[in-house]
């Protein structure tokens, strides 16, 4: 929910957090800080809201040093004030802490160390590391952060420095990501990769009570048994540009128009030539997979919606019972599970709090958990069984949408190794749903082509209060997907649900003032769509419906349709899912909403 950047080098510190604290902006920005150190001992700058505030200050005050750490804000703990801005300081000010998670025995520590004559200043639990860094500072910034650290309860990734020791920066982690570049002659620290992209492509990744000691000798890496350790060392093939906008208005556009390479990248390699799919990341024999008795998928938002296409998917191509269950109820219900269950969790970022506590539910009773992730060294690839990844590249938008198709054909790729491991499907008509689904990319790249339509679409629409998005089969997620995108960029109320439900108590909502989105694609349920969207009509409602090319009738019904290519229903839910994604787009955008960033939300959810 923060973002922290460290440096260690021979440039400028200021230009180089500055810089990492940019691409990390979408993580949080409710306030920004940076802390350098200089012959003058630590210069610590911070202040409240975007970035563009705290650089106006640097620039107004400028600080020289060649190390330093930054950090900017979500907030948890404390209003989002330049007091509880971090970097953090302790009592001397000669420590200072930057902190991405949660502390959840701050509360203790901080009456522990008060009471011990430490002044805490700010309403934040990140301040009580400073001081406890400083109760056990004895000349050695490692040792004592290494101390500080087996206080701690809940997730961190602090970096810290010390004026008396200007030459180094010591970094920690555990339950909050963190990744550290070796560049030549230089080191960052950061929450996330892209930061790195701008110095070096070789990253080491820290493990959970891993302590690192960053000095112009290199890195040191402590495990939390204190003997130091190799860390992962990985290559990131991601380029720069990956980071950047390239020339369009917003990363989520681009994000957009970025889902054919990222589905087509996430398929790549997943049939054999002999006709088998690969997925040799599920580490199980065709017996064992043949073996599965249910199948339980967890998931938060986005990615839960995923899930549902993946019941669907599985359920109809494997025959194996699926459930699916939000994270953050399936953690706390005491799940039946036993190890004849797979459960699969989806999440984008691999760091979702809930999420990842599913996991350890579903270990901790016996079964075994793969994760459908797409960052690569996140959290959840540490606490699963196996991990099945969506090559969809940084996702910068907080609005998950590349990621979100791209996890739909991971999970067509599961359902049909399932499937074909069960024998549940004839050879043929695996090689036929797989050549559709290997078209997918040029079919996605062909809805992407009537955008203009959609944003012409979009422009009658920007002043409504409330819609309703609905759909039967698979079309049910994609209505939930559609009505999510609309909530959370354009701040318009939306709803979904499945169409036969209408009667039975939203139909009340229906004015000509709440457009209803209609999931109208062909299927076997493709007359009980239109019949629904009759009932509305007669309310009045203005209709939207995403339907199939060639399909004529559905112009009577609907004052907007918006086409996709034919596919199978199987198929469906990625090509209609795009006319969704591109209407809350420009419905968001013609309001004026920072649509990268919207107001209340942050990329990945590290906190319950
Ligand atoms: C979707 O646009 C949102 N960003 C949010 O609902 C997201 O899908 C959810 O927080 C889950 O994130 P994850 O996939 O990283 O676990």
């Amino acid at each position: 929910m923060c973002g922290i950047v460290g440096y260690h080098g021979p440039r400028q510190a200021t230009d180089v957090l500055l810089g990492g604290l940019a691409r990390l902006e979408y993580r949080g920005y409710d306030s920004a800080g940076i802390a350098v150190i200089g012959d003058y001992g630590i210069a610590l700058l911070r202040r409240t809201g975007k970035l563009h505030h705290l650089a106006e200050a640097v620039s107004a005050s400028p600080v020289t040093g060649t190390v330093g750490i930054g950090h900017t804000r979500w907030a948890t703990h404390g209003r989002p004030t330049e007091e509880n801005a971090h970097p953090h300081a302790d009592c001397t000010g000669a420590i200072a802490v930057v902190h991405n998670g949660i502390i959840e025995n701050y509360l203790d520590l901080r009456e522990e160390l008060a009471a011990t004559g430490h002044v805490l200043r700010s309403e934040t639990d990140t301040e009580t590391v400073a001081h406890l860094v400083e109760s056990y500072y004895e000349g050695d910034l490692a040792a004592a952060v290494a101390r500080a650290v087996k206080r701690l309860h809940g997730s961190y990734a602090i970096a810290v420095v010390h004026a008396g020791e200007p030459g180094t920066i010591v970094a920690a982690r555990q339950d909050s990501p963190l990744v550290i570049g070796l560049g030549k002659g230089e080191t960052i620290i950061a929450s996330d990769i892209p930061v790195l992209l701008d110095y070096t492509r070789e990253v080491l990744v820290l493990e959970d009570g891993d302590v690192a000691c960053v000095t112009a000798a290199g890195v040191v890496v402590r495990g939390a048994d204190g003997a130091v350790r190799e860390p992962e060392r990985i290559h990131v093939e991601w380029d720069l540009a990956a980071a950047e906008k390239c020339g369009y208005e917003t990363f989520m556009l681009k994000e957009i128009h970025e889902q054919p390479t990222a589905i087509r990248e996430t398929l790549r390699g997943r049939m054999g030539a002999d006709g088998i799919i690969q997925v040799s990341e599920l580490a199980m024999s065709e017996a064992q997979i043949a073996a599965i008795d249910r199948v339980l998928i967890i998931a938060c938002g986005t990615s839960y919606h995923a899930g549902i296409v993946a019941k669907t998917l599985i359920e109809q191509w494997a025959r194996v019972p699926v459930e699916v269950d939000v994270s953050s109820e399936f953690r706390y219900r005491d799940p039946i599970i036993d190890a004849a269950t797979l459960v699969v969790a989806i999440t984008q970022s691999g760091e979702t709090a809930d999420t990842l506590a599913g996991v350890r539910e579903a270990r901790k009773n016996g079964a075994k958990a793969f994760a459908i992730t797409n960052v690569v060294g996140s959290r959840i690839t540490r606490e699963s069984d196996g991990v099945i990844y969506t090559h969809a590249g940084p996702e910068i938008g907080v609005a998950a949408t590349k990621t979100f198709t791209a996890q739909i054909a991971a999970i067509t790729v599961l359902a049909l190794k399932i499937a074909q491991a069960r024998g549940a499907l004839e050879q043929t008509r695996i090689a036929s749903i797989w050549d559709e689904v290997s078209r997918l990319p040029e079919t996605v790249e062909a809805v992407l082509c009537s955008a203009d339509d959609i944003e012409a679409c979009a422009r009658e629409y920007t002043d409504v209060v409330s819609s309703l998005f609905l759909g039967r089969g698979i079309g049910v997620a994609v209505a939930m997907e559609g009505a999510l995108k609309l909530k959370e960029i354009s701040y318009v109320h939306a709803e979904a649900y499945p169409a036969g439900e209408m009667k039975h108590g939203p139909i009340a909502l229906i004015t000509d003032e709440v457009p209803v989105v209609v999931v109208a694609t062909q299927g076997r349920t493709y007359e009980k769509v239109v019949s629904n969207i009759q009932e509305v009509r007669a309310r009045g409602a203005r209709v939207i419906a995403v339907a199939t090319h060639g399909d004529d009738e559905i112009r009577k019904h609907a004052e907007h349709v918006l086409y996709v290519p034919r596919t199978s229903e199987e198929v469906s839910a990625i090509p209609a899912t795009i006319p969704l994604q591109l209407l809350a787009y420009h419905i968001a955008a013609l309001r004026g909403c920072n649509v990268d960033q919207p107001r209340n939300l942050a990329k990945s959810v590290t906190v319950e």
